[in-house]
């Protein structure tokens, strides 16, 4: 598991302004730094990928140089992941692209909910790098269940889950269930509150980027 706030880097600085209630009130800066933040750790995961050893021919000459032997598939869970999504794409400019459209069922406060999914799309995974990006992992329903929808395009290589902010619970839940799978965080909060938000985490994600659902 990789936890890029372990060290000090501006990727704090990107984080701490996307908690703050008071820069909260710029969407356009909220997006742009879960787009940052994406940026940051697409650039970790690619250090996971596999490159291949290549001849480029520059105007003074032949440099050996490496290039991503494949472009990795982006799935994001909308809405929330599409600023997050963008970061990644940015970095993998030439990757194919999976959405889902995840929501939680109708239910009261401190009661468990369900996962119902409305919308999805991918390209054939077979063999591919598969990177399910995610900003705020909770309980991990929604990312598993996500995932098991995706696995009907194929079976990929290898799989990466990335979110900005995770929770304990969460953490625990997807390395039981999608242990195949390897973690990719911007932080890790304390815990989850009785309606499943972390805490202290930024609040509703989505709400954030694009404004209040009804
Ligand atoms: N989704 C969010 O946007 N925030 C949380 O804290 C949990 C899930």
């Amino acid at each position: 598991m990789f936890i890029l706030t372990e060290k000090p880097s501006v990727a704090h600085h990107f984080l701490t302004e996307l908690r703050d209630v008071a820069v909260q009130r710029d969407p356009m800066r909220f997006r742009r730094n879960l787009e940052r933040l994406g940026e940051i750790l697409a650039y970790e995961v690619s250090k996971a990928l596999i490159y291949s050893q290549v001849l480029v021919e520059t105007p003074l000459g032949t440099s050996k140089s490496l290039q991503l032997q494949q472009s990795p598939v982006l799935a994001t869970i909308l809405r929330a992941g599409l600023p997050f999504h963008q970061g990644f794409l940015n970095v993998f400019d030439r990757a194919e692209c999976a959405f889902v459209g995840a929501y939680r069922s109708a239910h009261h406060e401190g009661e468990t909910f369900e996962i119902e999914l409305n919308y999805l799309s991918s390209p054939d995974l077979t063999g591919k790098t598969l990177i399910l990006i995610d900003p705020m992992l909770a309980t991990g329903k929604s990312l598993e269940k996500s995932y098991r929808a995706l696995l009907r395009f194929g079976i990929p290589d290898r799989t990466h889950v990335v979110a900005a902010i995770a929770a304990p619970e969460g953490l625990a839940y997807l390395r039981e269930r999608m242990p195949e799978c390897r973690l990719w965080l911007g932080a890790v909060d304390a815990q989850l509150d009785h309606n499943y938000y972390i805490v202290p985490g930024l609040g509703d994600a989505g709400d954030l980027a694009f404004g209040p659902k009804l």
